[in-house]
């Protein structure tokens, strides 16, 4: 494969390409409402009405608006229906030929699409996934020739540092000063791990990537593997994530089919093949020390850092582990430049980011955004707002992160920005909550998938989660006291302090967010000292198992 070969297959794919594409998703959450029926009766209808040399009607990837699924778009007509039944198909393919839908048609001029900003989602829901030259035809593995034949591995960490990239999955590390670091470490064998492992409850943006342009994220990782000197790279993905893994799988044939993964790719002197390894469904495998132990066929338990994976990883080779979104930016920050990625967001994060936007909002799905936006134009005007009622507080960062009250809407979605109010970006979940929610029984849901998350190599996380837990339980049933909010607030950053790895660093801080902004809901909640007819005392209950 060369050049002029992969743009044969460009071209060829394209004029293949019918003049209209009906659109059906095909990924989990449409599945999930039988999008694959509606996607067999959209063929049959084709056929019936004879327009099959007109029509084509690709199963694609998630565009986002999941939970307005199934969803069926007709291109380049630019419609859009939601909630498809399969007994809608023939009416859709129906208004091809001045006929009505029978389903509902939604509104693409609507913020939750015009304000969106897509680098990572540019294909997510037009592409066929399963198609290789589908992607080669939108310019695919263009971005991994360019840094195989116009770039050193040097130049290419150089783009990727200047574009300020930074990690997706959580902590905001940059991108380039990992890449530099892996790259100048000495030794012939060197990894690239991709970690797929998406624990966070209420994220499923990873998955939808993989589940909707694998290949990009492949892409991604080959270039990474070039620009560090690695020649062998591995896809960490959790086993609840099946439709995502069948994917993996067939990009990864199509691409060595094709001579884009394996030896000498593109004729180069560059190697690179890449291995699924599959997780049992442990939040703590996301981190990647454990990650690494995971593959390695070990327990998965973290390690103390350092060394860092980037000098001392998987089998004690340098490795270079990003998250999948990372990955997903980087054809188009090769493709495009350093400084035209590092103009969108703001001074310190670049770019864009995807959110699972849930909980009580009117618009739920992905959306991908430029950095710096603020909470209150995602959950009002992308988001459409609360259904009943008013915004209470957006919980972001997921089990590490904190719950933002709405008085501080306006505060722009950055790392730092984030950060400074207790929070963090995390992952990408984004979960908003009304009037109804009980912020204490929140903080103590954060605090039970903590418990039973903690893999027990460390005591401060092991025992204080469950202490920590414990205390929540006691203060909703009305069985504490201030002397125990004292000691909850010092437990939580006890646990904070000590834990060796981020889990048990960032448990806390769901209570701790909770703490600093609905501090009247845990003192509501406060009994005095002697609370059961005078019989047990403050001093009784600082003993008992609290
Ligand atoms: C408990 C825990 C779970 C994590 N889970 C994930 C995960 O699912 N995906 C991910 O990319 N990073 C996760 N991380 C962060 C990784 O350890 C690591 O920093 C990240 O994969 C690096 O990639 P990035 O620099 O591209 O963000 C987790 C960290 C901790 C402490
Ligand atoms: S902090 Fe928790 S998850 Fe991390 S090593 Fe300690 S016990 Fe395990
Ligand atoms: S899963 Fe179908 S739009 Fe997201």
């Amino acid at each position: 494969m060369d050049l002029a070969d992969l743009l044969e297959i460009a071209e060829t794919q394209r004029t293949k390409q019918k003049p209209t594409r009906v659109h059906c998703c095909t990924s989990t959450g449409c599945r999930a409402a039988r999008s694959l029926e509606v996607l067999h009766n959209l063929k049959s209808a084709t056929e019936a009405a004879g327009l099959q040399d007109q029509v084509e009607v690709v199963g694609v990837g998630c565009s986002g608006f999941c939970g307005r699924g199934p969803l069926v778009e007709i291109d380049p007509k630019n419609v859009l229906y939601e909630e498809v039944k399969p007994e809608d198909a023939a009416s859709i393919i129906d208004t091809l030929k001045g006929g009505t839908a029978t389903a509902t048609q939604g509104d693409l001029n609507h913020p939750f699409f015009s304000r969106q900003l897509k680098i990572v989602r540019q294909h997510s829901g037009k592409l066929d996934p399963e198609s290789i030259e589908e992607y080669i035809a939108v310019g695919g593995y263009r971005s991994l020739y360019k840094a195989l034949y116009e770039m050193s591995p040097a130049e290419v960490v150089e783009e990727i540092t200047k574009s300020g990239l930074r990690g997706r999955g959580g902590g905001g590390y940059p991108t380039g000063l990992k890449w530099a670091t892996v790259a100048k470490m000495p030794g012939d064998q060197k990894y690239v791990i991709c970690n797929g492992d998406e624990g966070d409850p209420g994220a499923f943006m990873d998955r939808s990537v993989l589940e909707s342009d694998p290949h990009l994220v492949l892409e991604g990782m080959a270039i990474a593997g070039y620009a560090v000197g690695a020649n062998h790279g591995f896809i960490y993905v959790r086993a609840e994530y099946p439709l995502a893994i069948q994917r993996l799988q067939k990009a990864i044939q199509q691409a060595k089919k094709y001579g884009l993964l394996g030896s000498q790719i593109f004729d180069s002197h560059f190697d690179f093949k890449v291995d699924i390894r599959i997780g049992a469904g442990a939040f703590v495998c996301g981190e990647e020390t454990a990650l690494i132990q995971s593959i390695e066929g070990g327990r998965g338990n973290p390690r103390t850092r350092p060394p860092y994976p980037a000098q001392s990883g998987l089998w004690e080779c340098p490795t270079l582990i990003n998250n999948v979104e990372s990955f997903a930016n980087i054809t188009a920050i090769i493709r495009e430049g350093s400084e035209w990625y590092a103009s969108i967001g703001t001074e310190k994060s670049k770019g864009t980011k995807i959110f699972a936007l849930t909980g009580k909002i009117r618009n739920n799905g992905l959306i991908e955004v430029p950095m710096g936006i603020t909470l209150r134009e995602i959950v009002e005007e992308m988001g459409g707002g609360v259904p009943d009622g008013e915004v209470k507080a957006v919980q972001t960062g997921g089990p590490s992160g904190g719950c933002i009250p709405a008085s501080l809407l306006d505060t722009p979605v950055d790392y730092d920005s984030l950060m400074a109010i207790g929070s963090m970006m995390g992952s990408g979940g984004m979960v908003v909550m009304d009037q109804t929610t009980n912020m204490v029984e929140v903080a103590q849901f954060y605090m039970e998938f903590c418990r039973g998350e903690s893999c027990g190599k460390c005591i401060p996380c092991r025992a204080g989660t469950v202490q920590l837990y414990g205390m929540l339980t006691r203060l909703l049933k009305k069985q504490a006291t201030q002397a125990d909010l004292e000691k909850l607030k010092d437990l939580c950053y006890m646990v904070k302090e000590t834990s060796l790895c981020g889990l048990g660093m960032s448990a806390p801080n769901p209570v701790l967010s909770t703490l600093r902004y609905f501090t009247e809901e845990y003192e509501a909640l406060l009994q005095p000292p002697a609370y059961l007819n005078g019989k047990v005392t403050a001093g009784s209950v600082e003993n008992s198992e609290l």
